[in-house]
């Protein structure tokens, strides 16, 4: 196999910036199996006496999944949030036709606050701008984080919920620029009326942080115009605008591989008109990215909702398909750009967390496992919190057509509070190997605390119902001399560094 020479410079005092833990967030969509047969399902034999599955929780605390957007996704821009609070008997099931499916709401506002608490997670919430507009999206914040004395408030309090949910975070609407969205807008309709929604809900409680609908991928043609429209209606309500990108193998495999540059690319083109927009209203105001979608589909489904189920049944399998590990590599270069991006991007949700896309499988008569996109999530999730450094990369490039030539090496530092210091590393090559010499001179003697890698050792295998552990991380073989690292990349492969230093450095 051919090697090649790679190195890679981590500086302590060459910040990037604070991680926001809300960076390894998550979504749950009432679509497919995601809720129903998902994180709740009351016939299995894990389930507690809420019906929520015991099994996907403990993989969700694995997860350490900070904050989890629902309920939507495409499917709140049909949803009446009021049809899933109250005795579950008096719930309606209605037409769901994001998905077209059956929604009988058996799930809502409350189970899922349970959930949240039983998963020790924070809830995002999203209010439905297609169908709907400012007096449901404020009536929500009043019922959710409103104390109590007024109709909202005491209802919540009467369907069981003494104190307020107190609920940070909320989006305006999901991917309302997309013509499959469920009261689609113009950039013009969706500003105007996210300008008034945004000024309803911070009026009924102060405290809350909004997400504006950016573009919903840059090859919508509105992309970034979009984006630039809403900012300049809502800049002043806002704290963020959504991105959303899911990356599959559709364009070949490099150009997979490179899931990191195409990333990087959407963030600095939204980044861009967010300080375009700031420029023009002189305002002080920053405006960061809530890359509330994001993930890589696998090759038996290129993309959510292209396996579309007959009409109206209850909780059908949609995009289940199964990750190898060359998707783990791709999955862990969006992650990546994410974190490069920290100083700017402040909320990352995978999507989704369970079955939909998801890094966590359920079956009805078994026990959940874990996907091959669950190990750089865990990674990154475990050992990506901190202040992420700025590294110089030095590789030999390989082609991609639609990028032209990009490094082999993609890599990010992260230094914990508690000064230890993780390098996440891919490396593209399909067909050689990278001697990766990490050089930590600035933090003195440097020890490996653990190392890690995962690669396609098999062809293409998966893990499933019957083989749950096929595809694993395993331990990455290192040398140290004094403040430098050396390790053998394989081709397509996701590897961590964990590394232990002597000389204690600033950390902002
Ligand atoms: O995550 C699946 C779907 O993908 C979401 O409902 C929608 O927002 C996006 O198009």
């Amino acid at each position: 196999m051919e090697k090649h020479p790679a190195q890679l410079f981590v500086d302590p005092h060459h910040v990037v910036g604070r991680v926001d833990p809300r960076l390894f967030g998550s979504f749950v969509e009432h679509m497919g199996r995601c809720v129903y047969d998902g994180i709740y399902e009351p016939s299995h034999a894990s389930a507690d006496s809420h019906g929520l599955r015991g099994d996907v929780l403990d993989l969700v605390r694995e997860l350490d999944v900070p904050i989890v957007r629902y309920p939507g996704g495409n499917f709140v821009s049909g949803y009446r949030w009021e049809d899933g609070v109250g005795p579950a008997d008096d719930r309606p099931s209605r037409l769901d036709l994001a998905w077209r499916s059956t929604e009988t709401n058996a799930f809502g506002l409350h189970e899922f606050a349970e959930w949240c608490q039983a998963a020790g997670t924070e809830m995002m919430l999203a209010v439905n701008l297609g169908t709907r507009g400012v007096d449901a999206a404020r009536t929500l914040v009043e019922y959710a984080n409103h104390p109590r004395g007024t109709q909202w408030s005491d209802l919540r309090v009467t369907h069981g919920a003494p104190e307020p949910f107190r609920v940070r975070t909320w989006c305006l609407g999901n991917e309302m620029d997309g013509p499959w969205q469920i009261g689609h807008k113009t950039a013009q309709e969706y500003a105007r009326l996210a300008e008034e929604t945004a000024k309803a809900m911070k009026w009924v409680d102060g405290s809350i942080e909004l997400v504006a609908c950016g573009s919903s991928a840059p090859s919508v043609a509105t992309f970034p115009d979009w984006d630039r429209v809403v900012l300049e209606h809502t800049y002043d309500h806002v704290e963020y605008i959504s991105v959303h990108r899911y990356l599959s193998r559709a364009r070949g495999l490099d150009d997979y591989l490179a899931s990191g540059i195409h990333t990087d690319e959407q963030i600095e083109a939204v980044i861009a008109t967010c300080d375009h927009v700031r420029a023009k209203k002189r305002s002080r105001k920053r405006i960061h990215l809530a890359f509330d979608e994001w993930n890589v589909t696998p090759t038996r489904h290129e993309g959510p909702g292209k396996e579309e189920p007959e009409d109206w049944p209850f909780a059908p399998p949609i995009a289940e398909g199964t990750y190898d590990a060359v998707d783990a590599v791709a999955f862990g270069g969006m992650m990546l750009s994410l974190l490069r991006h920290a100083d700017r991007v402040r909320i990352g949700c995978l999507a989704q967390l369970v079955n939909v896309l998801g890094p966590i499988k359920t079956r009805t008569d078994g026990p959940a496992w874990r996907e091959t996109i669950f190990y750089p999530y865990l990674h990154g999730s475990r050992w990506g919190r901190g202040t992420v450094l700025d590294v110089v990369a030095q590789s030999p490039t390989t082609p991609v057509e639609s990028l032209g030539d990009v490094p082999m090496l993609d890599a990010v530092a992260v230094r914990a509070d508690d000064g230890s210091v993780t390098v996440f590393a891919i490396n593209r090559s399909t067909d050689a190997e990278l001697d990766l010499t990490l050089d930590l001179r600035a933090f003195g003697d440097v020890s490996v605390i653990d190392s890690l890698t995962m690669y396609d050792a098999e062809g293409g295998a998966r893990n499933t119902p019957d083989e749950p552990d096929r595809v694993l991380p395993r331990p990455l073989a290192t040398a140290v001399d004094g403040s430098t690292v050396t390790a053998s990349l394989a081709p397509v492969s996701w590897n961590v560094l964990r590394c232990g230093v002597t000389r204690a450095a600033t950390v902002v």
